[in-house]
């Protein structure tokens, strides 16, 4: 698809408003909530950070290419099964954050998976729930 825009805007805004992509959230806009997290070259990355310009060329995923055909991926379902979700608003970062990491190492263990969270904030569920998913999840995607 091509879209001109100012390569100065952010990734974030670019996905938003430009690509109506609306399941990357936008937060604190600084660096500090996680909840606009992104794949970038399958690093997570705060899009809201991420000149826009700076990505031409590269691998761009978002929490829409979790979900294919109508079927979620296994850390969404995981997600759901532990009561990880509560406002889900930091849910699509939180799921970025996981996926990043289990596409790195697929057999986490609990530290790293707090490693991999630190940056997305989350108010509602609690980081137990959470991490118990992402475990549970890398267990079901190395069946
Ligand atoms: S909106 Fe990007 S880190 Fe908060
Ligand atoms: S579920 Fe509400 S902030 Fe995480």
């Amino acid at each position: 698809m091509e879209t001109y825009t100012d390569p100065a805007e952010s990734l974030l805004m670019v996905l938003r408003e430009k690509l109506g992509l609306y399941g990357t959230k936008a937060g604190c806009g600084k660096g500090e909530c996680g909840v606009c997290t992104v794949l970038l070259d399958d690093r997570a990355v705060n899009s809201c950070l991420v000149p826009v310009g700076k990505v031409q060329g590269r691998k761009v995923e978002t929490i829409e290419n979790l979900s294919r055909g109508g079927k979620v991926h296994p850390i969404q379902e995981k997600f759901v099964e532990k009561g990880a979700v509560q406002c889900g608003f930091c849910t699509p970062g939180m799921v970025m954050s996981a996926y990043a990491l289990l596409k790195e190492n697929p057999r986490p263990n609990p530290d790293q998976v707090r490693v991999a969270i630190s940056g997305n904030l989350c108010r509602c569920s609690g980081y137990k729930q959470i991490e118990e998913a992402i475990m549970l999840a890398a267990d079901k995607l190395k069946d």
